[in-house]
C-alpha cells in the first residue's frame, strides 16, 4: 500500500518521480505528491487525486532540482484530502518525507512535538515524523537527527526524507517494502523494483531495520545500531517495456494477453529442491490471501489427490486462530507480491512453531524470501493492475509442475491462447450481464477455486456482487437466491464432475437462471443460454482452458460499467497492513 519513491542524481527530479509514481500508482492511488529540494529550500505540489489528475498541474513538473521524493496514496490514517497526502513536512518546512506503512505510536510522539510548541497540518501518522527529525535537527547532525528519529517509532514503515541543504536522501526500513537502484551518478529508491527500471537493473532490497544514506555516487545502507553492511547488489532481468501498456487500453487486458509468454517462462521455474521437500512432507499447511488463496486451494487438492499428503489452505489473516503447526508441519506461503502483510505474519506465527517454509512468490529480495527455507520465483515478469492476473496462472503453473513435473505441460500457453480467441463472445455477454446485480459462479472439483476467483475477479473491477459456490452446495442454501434471470456462471468441462454439473445446471434453469457455461461439450448448449467454448483438454488441464474466458468476462463487465479496471476503488496492489 502506498508507493514511495526517492532521487537524486543529474536529471530533473519532478520528471523523474512523476513517471515512477504512474509505475507505483498500483500501490495505492488517492492522493499523490512529490518534494523537490533546490537553492529555494524544499518545494512541496502535492493534492487528492491519481497521480494523472494532480500533475496535470503543471507547476509540479516545474518544479527545478536533482534530489526528491514521491508518494502515491492508500489512505491509512487520515481522510482522502490535499493536507493529508505525502510528502510531509514540518513547522520550518526544512523537512520533507514520504511513508509506506503505519507508524502505530504516532499518537504519543505527536501529543510530546505538541507541548514542544509544534503545529501540525495534517491528520497522518506521518507527519509526525518529519516534526520529530526537525526537533532532533536542532541538536544533531543531518544523518543522526533522521536515524534517532526512526528509533523511536513502532510500527511499520518505509520511509524516504530529504532535508534541507542535504545533497542526500535518509531512508529506513521496517515491515514495509524498500529498494535501492543504483545508477551511474544517480540513486534511487523506491517501493518496487519496476519504479527504477527505466533507468537500472542494479538493485538491493532493503533489509528489516535498516537506515539508508544516499548521495548520488554513493550509498551506505546500516543497521540500527550503526553497523554498516554491505549487501550484494541483484541483477534483475525483468524488462522496462513489462510495465508499459503496449497499446492495450489497460493494464488489466494486456497481462491477460502476456500469459500466452509468461507461461513459458513459469514452466522453466526452478523447481526441484521444492518438489524434494514436498516428497519429505506429510503435514503441508498453505497460506496465502485473495488470488493466492484460490491458487494454495488448487495445490491443496492437488497435494491431497495426487500426492496423497494431508494439505490444507488457510485464509493467511486467520492463520494463528485456527490452525496448529509444528516442526513437523511444512507450510508454504503463496503471495505474487512478497509482501502481503496478513501472509508474512501467518508465516511468522508458523514458523515459531518450528515450521519449515517454502514460497513461491514473484518478487525477488521481497520480504516473503527473507523468511523462507526454499523459494520457487514465477517469473511472471512485473503485474500492474491492481487485479492479479497472469501471476495467478503463473501460480498454477509453477504448481503444476510441482505435482506433475515437466510431463504434457507444455501446452499450457497454447491453451490460455485458445481459450483468448473468444474474446468477442465474452464481450457480447459482458454486456448482457453489466446491470446485473448478482452474479453466481459454479465449479466442482479443481473448477471451484477456479470459479472462486472468476467471482472475485468480477466483483472487485465491476463492484457488482459475485460469489462462487461448489455446485452441488447450491441447493443446501444459495439456490434460494437463484430468480429470473440471474446470471449463474457455470464451469462445466468434460471432467469427472460433468455429470454433476449437469445437474446442478438443471436446477438452476429451473428456476429461471440465466446460465452461461463453460464448457467443451457440446450437447450442454441446449441446456442453457449461452456457451463460452473452451478446448478439450486433461482433466487436470481445464483450469487453464476456463481461466481467461473469467478474466476477459470481468474486464469487459468492467468496462462496460465505465470503471478504470486498472484501479478498482478502495484496494490497493501490495496489501501490507494488516
Ligand atoms: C485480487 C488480488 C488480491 C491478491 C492478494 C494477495 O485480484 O490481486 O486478492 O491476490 O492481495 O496478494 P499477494 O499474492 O501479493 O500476496
Amino acid at each position: 500500500m502506498c508507493g514511495i519513491i526517492g532521487y537524486i542524481g543529474f536529471r530533473k527530479a519532478s520528471e523523474v518521480l512523476l513517471k515512477a509514481l504512474k509505475t507505483l500508482e498500483y500501490r495505492g492511488y488517492d492522493s499523490a505528491g512529490i518534494a523537490i529540494s533546490n537553492e529555494n529550500g524544499i518545494e512541496i505540489k502535492k493534492g487528492a487525486g491519481k497521480v494523472d489528475d494532480v500533475a496535470t498541474d503543471l507547476s509540479f513538473i516545474s518544479l527545478d532540482g536533482k534530489i526528491g521524493v514521491g508518494h502515491s496514496r492508500w489512505a491509512t490514517h487520515g481522510r482522502v484530502c490535499n493536507e493529508n497526502a505525502h510528502p510531509h513536512s514540518n513547522c520550518s518546512k526544512n523537512v520533507a518525507l514520504v511513508h509506506n506503512g503505519v507508524i502505530e505510536n504516532y499518537l504519543e510522539l505527536k501529543e510530546e512535538l505538541l507541548k514542544k510548541g509544534h503545529k501540525f497540518e495534517s491528520e497522518t501518522d506521518t507527519e509526525t515524523v518529519a516534526h520529530l527529525i526537525e526537533e532532533n535537527l536542532k541538536s544533531m547532525a543531518a544523518e543522526k537527527a533522521f536515524s534517532e528519529s526512526i528509533k523511536r517509532l513502532e510500527g511499520s514503515y518505509s520511509i524516504v526524507a530529504i532535508i534541507k541543504g542535504e545533497k542526500r536522501l535518509f531512508a529506513a526500513r521496517r515491515n514495509s517494502p524498500l529498494i535501492l537502484g543504483i545508477g551511474e551518478n544517480e540513486n534511487f529508491l523506491a517501493s518496487d523494483i519496476p519504479a527504477v527500471l527505466p533507468y537500472t537493473k542494479k538493485i538491493i532490497p532493503i533489509e528489516e531495520e535498516m537506515l539508508v544514506s544516499v548521495s548520488d555516487s554513493e550509498y551506505k545502507i546500516m543497521d540500527f545500531g550503526g553497523m554498516q553492511v554491505n549487501p550484494k547488489v541483484l541483477e534483475v532481468d525483468w524488462d522496462s517495456t513489462v510495465a508499459e501498456k503496449g497499446g492495450f487500453a489497460h493494464f488489466m487486458l494486456k497481462e491477460i494477453y502476456d500469459q500466452r509468454i509468461s507461461l513459458k517462462e513459469s514452466l522453466s521455474a526452478k523447481t526441484e529442491e521444492a518438489r524434494k521437500i514436498l516428497d519429505s512432507a506429510q503435514n503441508i499447511h498453505l497460506i496465502a490471501c485473495g488470488t493466492s488463496y484460490h491458487a494454495s486451494f488448487v495445490f491443496a487438492t492437488l497435494l491431497e489427490k495426487e500426492l496423497k499428503k494431508n494439505a490444507k489452505a488457510f485464509i493467511a489473516s486467520d492463520y494463528q486462530f485456527v490452525a496448529n503447526p509444528s516442526n513437523e508441519t511444512v507450510v508454504i506461503a503463496l503471495t505474487q507480491s512478497g509482501e502481503t502483510a496478513d501472509t508474512i505474519q501467518a508465516v511468522k506465527f508458523a514458523k515459531s512453531k518450528g515450521a519449515k517454509l517454502l514460497s513461491l512468490t514473484n518478487v525477488v529480495g521481497s520480504s516473503i524470501t527473507r523468511l523462507s527455507d526454499s523459494i520457487v520465483y514465477l517469473n511472471a515478469g512485473p503485474e500492474v493492475s491492481v487485479a492479479a492476473t497472469k501471476t495467478f496462472s503463473s501460480q498454477l503453473a509453477v504448481i503444476y509442475k510441482l505435482i506433475y513435473g515437466n510431463s504434457y505441460l507444455s501446452n499450457i500457453p497454447e491453451i490460455i491462447s485458445n481459450s483468448l480467441s473468444q474474446e468477442q463472445k465474452i464481450k457480447e455477454l459482458a454486456q448482457k450481464i453489466k446491470d446485473s446485480k448478482s452474479i453466481f459462479f459454479l465449479g466442482r472439483g479443481l473448477s471451484y477455486p477456479i470459479a472462486m476467483e472468476g467471482a472475485l475477479k468480477l466483483k472487485e473491477i465491476s463492484y457488482i456482487h459475485a460469489e462462487a459456490y461448489p455446485a452441488g452446495e447450491l441447493k443446501h442454501g444459495p439456490l434460494s437466491l437463484i430468480e429470473e434471470g440471474v446470471p449463474v456462471i457455470a464451469l462445466a468441462p468434460s471432467d469427472e464432475t460433468k455429470a454433476k454439473m449437469l445437474g446442478n445446471i438443471k436446477e438452476v434453469k429451473a428456476r429461471g437462471g440465466f446460465v452461461i457455461a463453460l464448457t467443451d461439450n457440446p450437447k450442454l448448449e441446449k441446456e442453457v443460454d449461452a456457451v463460452i467454448e473452451i478446448e478439450k483438454t486433461r482433466a487436470e488441464l481445464y483450469p487453464f482452458a476456463m481461466l481467461p474466458a473469467l478474466q476477459l468476462l470481468a474486464y469487459y463487465v468492467s468496462i462496460f460499467r465505465g470503471i478504470d479496471p486498472d484501479r478498482p476503488r478502495n484496494l490497493a496492489k501490495s496489501v501490507t497492513v494488516e
